[in-house]
């Protein structure tokens, strides 16, 4: 059968789409990788003028040699991003060397507030995904300000802290990166607790294949992994791993995959905790957080999820949000 123009035309099968604000560093990258894999079309907001668009023209143009069909558009405002599906908010300022997460808190408070008002005012049934730090505050803060159901909103960090720890175990090991999983829980900051129990190499524990001081070694580089990378950069802070973190979070989300990844997520008793985002596995799908999965922990392991669900609290605190 001949396709004419007005069949073409009259396709209207629309991609989904995907608004990621902030232009920067983890921003872009979150663009490039979501058409790369042609997860929707994008568009790409930030405050600086031409660049947004710059990024998202630079991009459509390497469409044909990597070959997506996805659409990108850049903009300094928000109307371009009615109706998105999904908004993976990046914008803020990054860690710089000597600054904590914590530093960023009132700054990037500001500016992610700003932005969700922005976004909800366009696309109501949106799933947020937040990667601003200090992030599980951001996610708390997100949260209130849009008034959006604890499911549509959701923080990236586990998925990153757990790809940190799986590279190196793998590196260790010597095996795959993908016969390796692991568990990262707690609030994404020098408190996050990285469970060895959990994490396998072909299904077997760690515990049973490195000792324990190796092990400790790991989970201490996971807990710094952020600041290792800030220490090299210099002038910013890691940007490919997280924005890969964040794209599998979108796909899983786009994909209605069910996949069971750690995300900063709302607990209401979950874990002991109630009222606050912290780092805990969920099964992500077309819903947003379909679930938090609810994992044994040992008294230590408890400890020092309590420990960090502590710090992220104290700082949420502090918003008075
Ligand atoms: P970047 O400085 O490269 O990019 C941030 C962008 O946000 C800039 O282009 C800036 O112009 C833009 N921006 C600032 N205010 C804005 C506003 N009101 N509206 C729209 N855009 C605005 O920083 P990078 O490396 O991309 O990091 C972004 C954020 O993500 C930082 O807060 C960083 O700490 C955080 N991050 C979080 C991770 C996590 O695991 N959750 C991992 C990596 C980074
Ligand atoms: C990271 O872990 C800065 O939070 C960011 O790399």
């Amino acid at each position: 059968m001949q396709v004419g123009k007005a069949e073409i035309l009259s396709v209207t099968n629309r991609r989904p789409k995907i608004t990621v604000v902030g232009a920067g560093n983890v921003g872009a990258s979150v663009a490039q990788y979501a058409v790369e894999k042609e997860l929707g079309d994008v568009v790409l907001v930030d405050v600086i003028e031409g660049v947004p668009q710059g990024k998202a023209l630079d991009l459509q143009q390497a469409g044909p040699i990597h070959r997506y069909d996805s659409t990108l558009v850049g903009s300094n405002g928000y109307d371009e991003t009615a109706n998105s599906d999904i908004v993976v908010i990046t914008a803020g300022l990054a860690r710089k060397p000597g600054m904590t997460r914590d530093d960023l808190l009132f700054k990037n408070a500001e500016i992610v507030g700003a932005v969700v008002e922005q976004i909800v005012a366009r696309s109501r049934n949106a799933i947020l995904v937040l990667v601003t730090n200090p992030l599980d505050a951001m996610v708390q803060l997100a949260w209130k300000k849009s008034g959006f159901p604890t499911t549509r909103v959701v923080g990236m960090a586990g998925v990153l802290d757990s790809a940190r720890f799986r590279t190196f175990i793998a590196r260790e090991l010597n095996v795959s990166v993908e016969n390796v999983t692991a568990f990262v829980l707690g609030g994404h900051g020098d408190t996050m607790v990285p469970l060895p129990r959990y994490s396998t190499v072909a299904g077997i524990p760690i515990t049973e294949l490195l000792p324990k001081a190796k092990i400790d070694e790991l989970v201490q580089r996971t807990a710094n992994g952020g600041a290792e990378i800030v220490a090299l950069l210099k002038t910013g802070s890691a940007y490919y791993a997280p924005a890969a973190s964040a794209v599998e979070m979108v796909e899983a989300i786009l994909k209605d995959k069910k996949k069971i990844l750690p995300c900063a997520a709302y607990l209401d008793g979950q874990y002991g905790v109630r009222g606050l985002y912290v780092g805990v596995p969920v099964k992500l799908g077309r819903e947003g957080v379909e679930q938090v999965i609810e994992i044994k922990l040992t008294p230590d392991e408890q400890a020092a999820f309590d420990k960090s669900a502590g710090a992220v609290r104290e700082l949420v605190d502090k918003l008075k949000i």
